[in-house]
């Protein structure tokens, strides 16, 4: 497609909500309380904050302003700004790693509407924590309803990446993040209330510091990049579609606040849940998937009725947030394909989908009947959300911060940034301070203590 005809988002604010939509997804309800869960709580999150504002919002801020810039997917963005150097590969690593994530990210997207089925079937009614706990392990080593549920998953995202930008990515972003965000506090409430709820508080907002170690500044690191959909050009990717008049700064503060926030808020609902059911929070992947069911039940165990309809709407809602999300990772692959080997966009979306799946098959079967096969102790979905969440994304985020930071003309980057020169050039300086120093730096000090690299 040449520049001219480019689509946009319809509105500023679809873009920013496309954007967020992006971001928010099962990295915030689903990995980023079971990655609490495994470093101690409260002063993992604390880090994870420092993360986001020190790391996060500048390289969401540097992508943003390649994508707008190239006015092409991040495959090809670099031969855009740097035609014939080496940084095209920071392009194809990004592809490569968004593609990763896809396949077994749908894995879990999968048990979402599995979840969906149980909730609208009532399944939940009157079981026992330990009944969930039971149905979860059975379902998730289960050889074919997994897989037939990914494969549905899979099917929904190529279905709106087929129909296009404007029509599916936002209209379907508009609409789902303000309902999912009323809910989410709804229940963070009705967490609250339940007995015991103190003590799962107490562990979300009372540092340990003596939990922090490298492995925990690693997963800090990697669960930033990962929740705000960073490190591999996804969100740049986003921004080809933004107009000139989006202001870059506002809709990274804003993404990464409402990023947050919806993060926060899960955590909220389901450590109290967590500890009043006897589920110990670092119970890993499965974390949510055991102890959400309970708080339906137990909150509203006297007006079953209500229980039934919010845990419906519970799970139709994270499916959706999922979707979102999958969409964006989906039209990294998509995108690039079609750009640079000019398939057509089904064609290019077919290619995606096919492969992926089997990403997926192989990443769901290693938590049943694959398990026995491991490299370095973990199975196939460890072992991908290992390598890219903690590897490949914060290392495709230094990448990003030495391009903008060290190669690309400051004065482009201003353009972009400021909008023309509409921001106030200290806080472009000090913008540029981090992408430069502070990024790289922080990036390399955590590989280094986190990887035991010396
Ligand atoms: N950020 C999303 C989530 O939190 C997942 C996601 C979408 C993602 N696009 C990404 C993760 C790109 C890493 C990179 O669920």
């Amino acid at each position: 497609m040449n520049n001219m005809e480019r689509v946009h988002f319809g509105s500023k604010i679809g873009a920013v909500l496309a954007a967020a939509g992006s971001a928010v997804g099962l990295g915030n309800i689903w990995r980023f309380p079971y990655e609490t869960g495994a470093h101690g709580g409260a002063a993992f999150i604390l880090i994870y904050l420092v993360c986001v504002v020190a790391l996060g919002i500048p390289v969401m801020i540097a992508e943003f302003s390649i994508g707008r810039h190239a006015k092409a997917s991040t495959g090809s963005s670099f031969n855009v700004l740097a035609p014939g150097t080496p940084w095209k590969w920071v392009g194809y690593l990004g592809v490569l790693t968004g593609f990763l994530i896809f396949g077994y990210y749908t894995v879990v997207a999968g048990w979402t509407l599995e979840y969906v089925i149980e909730a609208g079937c009532n399944d939940f009614a009157g079981k026992t924590p330990e009944q969930f706990v039971a149905a979860f392990r059975s379902f998730s080593a289960d050889p074919v309803r997994p897989l037939a549920w990914l494969f549905v998953f899979m099917l929904m995202t190529h279905y709106v990446i087929v129909k296009g930008v404007q029509k599916g990515i936002e209209r379907f972003s508009k609409v789902l993040m303000p309902v999912l965000f009323i809910l989410l506090i709804v229940l963070a409430v009705c967490a609250m209330m339940l007995p015991g709820s103190t003590v799962g508080l107490r562990f979300l907002f009372h540092p340990d510091f003596e939990k922090i170690d490298g492995a925990a500044l690693l997963s800090a690191m990697g669960q930033t990049f990962f929740s705000l959909s960073l490190g591999m050009g996804c969100l740049s990717t986003y921004a080809s579609y933004f107009s000139k008049e989006t202001k870059l700064l506002k809709t990274a503060v804003g993404v990464g606040f409402i990023d947050t926030l919806v993060a926060i808020l899960a955590g909220m609902i389901i450590f109290p849940a967590a500890i009043s059911v006897g589920i110990r929070p670092d119970a890993g992947p499965s974390l949510i998937f055991i102890t959400l069911p309970n708080v339906f039940q137990q909150a509203f165990s006297g007006a079953p009725v209500v229980a039934y309809f919010f845990s419906l709407l519970f799970y139709v809602l994270l499916a959706l947030a999922a979707l979102t999300s999958t969409i964006s990772l989906h039209e990294v692959s998509t995108a690039f394909l079609f750009e640079q080997f000019h398939f057509t966009r089904r064609r290019a979306a077919s290619l995606v989908t096919g492969f992926s799946l089997v990403i997926g098959m192989l990443a769901s079967l290693s938590l049943g009947v694959l398990k026995t096969y491991t490299l370095f102790d973990k199975g196939v979905f460890d072992m991908l959300d290992y390598l890219t969440a903690k590897i490949m994304l914060p290392f495709g985020g230094l990448l990003v911060s030495l391009f903008v930071g060290w190669y690309w003309d400051r004065n482009i980057s201003y353009d972009e940034v400021t909008n023309g020169g509409i921001i106030r050039k200290g806080v472009f300086n000090a913008y540029m301070f981090v992408i430069k120093y502070v990024a790289p730096l922080g990036i390399i000090f955590i590989f280094v203590n986190g990887l035991g690299l010396i």
